[in-house]
């Protein structure tokens, strides 16, 4: 049985073919959507409008990862939008900012997520954690795909899955995203990661579908080994 799901992140697809790309990751079980703005980090990718057409054309579950400097005030764009889960990341706001956006997430009945830059501690959770869907752990610096895993990111996936039991949420699915393909999978499955999200991995391969499935088989098998 598999329980490692992938999420491909279409920063790695070709923008001008997005439907193409789509349908050539229908075995994905989420696609992962980068919205970057320029500020919260270097690139600027794209936004609401693309983010709708994108959950009308696709079947998968859509994530978006929001690397914005103002979540707070964009987040009903990205829920009228259609998207299934919202991710948003810690640093972009205080405490306070960060629980309401937990709860304007799940008001409008989507999942909520929050990230962790590389050099944020899990700790940066712990206000919202026993309510939040999924916890992600960055393992780039965010804003490009394509670049190498952070060694040692596994360990504070370890971490979070420890803050997550403390605080009574067992449910709580984790996401690693950076540099994630056939050699890093296993480590951050076995650390307890339960979403992988893979650009280049994915759409650089020559078959993305078999690309998935590997990177899903490696990770499953590791975290078998784990348990
Ligand atoms: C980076 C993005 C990632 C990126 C992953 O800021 O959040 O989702 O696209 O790409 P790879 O898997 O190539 O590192
Ligand atoms: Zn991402």
């Amino acid at each position: 049985m598999s329980n490692i799901a992938i999420a491909p992140s279409i920063l790695s697809a070709d923008f001008c073919n997005l439907e193409r790309d789509l349908k050539a990751i229908a075995n994905a079980d989420l696609v992962h959507v980068d919205v970057m703005d320029h500020h919260f980090v270097p690139n600027l990718t794209l936004g609401e409008p693309i983010v709708g057409r994108i959950c009308q054309v696709t079947d998968l579950p859509v994530d978006v990862h929001l690397m914005i400097d103002n979540p707070l005030d964009e987040l009903p764009w990205f829920i009228d939008a259609g998207a299934d889960l919202l991710n948003v990341h810690v640093e972009a706001l205080d405490e306070a900012d960060l629980k309401r956006a937990v709860a304007q997430i799940h008001e409008a009945g989507l999942l909520a997520a929050a990230a962790l830059k590389p050099k944020t501690p899990a700790s940066a959770l712990s206000p919202v954690i026993a309510e939040l869907d999924m916890a992600l752990v960055m393992s780039v610096e965010p804003g490009f795909s394509g670049q190498s895993y952070i060694a040692g990111s596994d360990l504070k996936v370890a971490e979070v899955v420890q803050m997550a039991r403390a605080a009574g949420n067992e449910e709580l699915l984790i996401q690693v995203d950076g540099g994630i393909g056939l050699a890093t999978a296993p480590l951050v499955a076995a650390a307890g990661a339960d979403v992988l999200v893979c650009g280049n991995a994915v759409f650089r391969a020559d078959d993305p579908q078999a690309a998935i499935g590997a990177v899903k088989g490696a990770a499953d098998e590791a975290r078998e080994a784990a348990l």
